[in-house]
């Protein structure tokens, strides 16, 4: 493990190295942060923010993932399944563990860090609900690590351990934010790019369920402003962190407005596209499809409303995702949410 040359100052350092203030404490200072991973997409996206607002930031990663992006941040290099003695000794106004997903890997993060940071920020999902058959607020049931989860529920299972380790440990000091769907530039996956970059081609395009489905995500931007407002604010908790349910019809109303209102919508009811195989969720990027499913779209995010959460306008998100994904050159093959000739085919077939 090792520490890479980032321009950290003298100040920065010695910041660093002070001990863990207050967790509770607004203050307008700049803050130190630690961020473990902060290179791929919503801890860039935090990385990004914190940086325009004056903070400190350390990043510790493997530097695999766009290493240099930013070098006005300090980087520390280490493997967190392994190692994480390169960050000894120094504490932090907060860490913000955005990418854990073991609760063995969690625990020790927390175990290590918890006591030398003020606030320890750990980025759930609302993947952790046991059910989604109805509408879910914070204190929904949670799937249990222990009562051997089916596969496709494993990831929100060992979600909700983690989270359960970090409030153990960390008490009030923790924050959980439990994101929907994420999207935005830098967007990993072909879910939400998918659509602009479709409208934009134009012809006949394949639309999945009824109008009235509901949809529901929220920009890594207004994910990555609520955790540095609850670092600011010393908010602690946990908090459904996504947008306001709209209708799937109205998402698919904006790209086309915005993108190319020439294109044209062809709609293709839930039943079918089942019958037909295809796989709900990625089959047709976005659709729920799955009937057990129904309110995943409908979570209740008022509380997080009610304590701040700003989502910016449907219009920006989609316009920078756009940018992004054509200064990109759009998904690399084999990576797109629907190709273009099973698009096809699906509408040969069924429309
Ligand atoms: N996308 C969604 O729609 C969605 C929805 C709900 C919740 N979430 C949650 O949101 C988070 C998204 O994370 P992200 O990928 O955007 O985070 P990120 O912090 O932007 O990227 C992941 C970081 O983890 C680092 N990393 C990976 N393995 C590591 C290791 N073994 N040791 C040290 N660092 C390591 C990577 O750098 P290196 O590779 O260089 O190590 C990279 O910097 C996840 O917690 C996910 O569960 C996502």
């Amino acid at each position: 493990m090792q520490s890479s040359t980032a321009p950290s100052t003298t100040a920065q350092s010695t910041t660093a190295q002070s001990a863990a203030p207050s967790a509770t404490a607004r203050t307008d200072r700049p803050l130190s942060l630690l961020v473990l991973g902060g290179t791929r997409f919503l801890g860039r996206a935090f990385v990004e923010a914190a940086l325009a607002e004056g903070h400190r930031v350390t990043l510790f990663n493997r530097g695999l993932t766009a290493p240099g992006l930013f070098p006005e941040a300090e980087t520390v290099l280490g493997d967190r399944t392994a190692d994480l003695s390169a960050l000894d000794g120094r504490h932090w106004d907060a860490v913000v563990d955005v990418a854990g997903y073991e609760p063995e890997v969690v625990r020790r993060s927390v175990t290590a860090l918890g006591g030398r940071v003020g606030r320890y920020v750990f980025v759930s999902t609302l993947s952790v609900f046991a059910d989604h058959s109805t509408v879910q607020d914070e204190d929904g049931e949670l799937l249990d690590l222990d009562a051997d989860p089916p596969p496709h529920q494993l990831y929100g299972a060992r979600k909700a351990a983690c989270e359960r380790i970090v409030l153990d440990a960390c008490g009030d000091r923790a924050s959980i934010v439990r994101p929907g769907l994420i999207v935005g530039p830098h967007d990993p996956t072909d879910r939400f790019p998918y659509w602009p970059r479709r409208f934009r081609r134009g012809g006949r395009v394949l639309l999945p369920g009824d109008p009235a489905d509901a949809a529901q995500f929220i920009d890594a931007r207004d994910v990555a402003a609520w955790m540095l407002d609850c670092i600011g604010t010393g908010r602690g908790g946990v908090y459904n962190v996504t947008g306001r349910t709209l209708p799937f019809g109205e998402f698919f109303d904006a790209c086309r407005a915005l993108v190319n209102p020439d294109a044209e919508p062809v709609r293709i009811g839930t039943a079918a596209l089942l019958a037909a195989g295809v796989e709900p969720w990625m089959g047709v990027p976005m659709w729920i499809g799955d009937p057990a499913c129904v309110a995943i779209n409908r979570i209740d995010v008022s509380r997080a409303l009610a304590a701040g959460l700003t989502l910016r306008p449907l219009a920006e998100t989609l316009a920078d995702t756009l940018a992004w994904d054509t200064a990109r050159g759009g998904p690399a093959p084999g990576a797109e949410g629907l190709t273009e000739a099973e698009e096809q085919r699906l509408l040969r077939e069924l429309a």
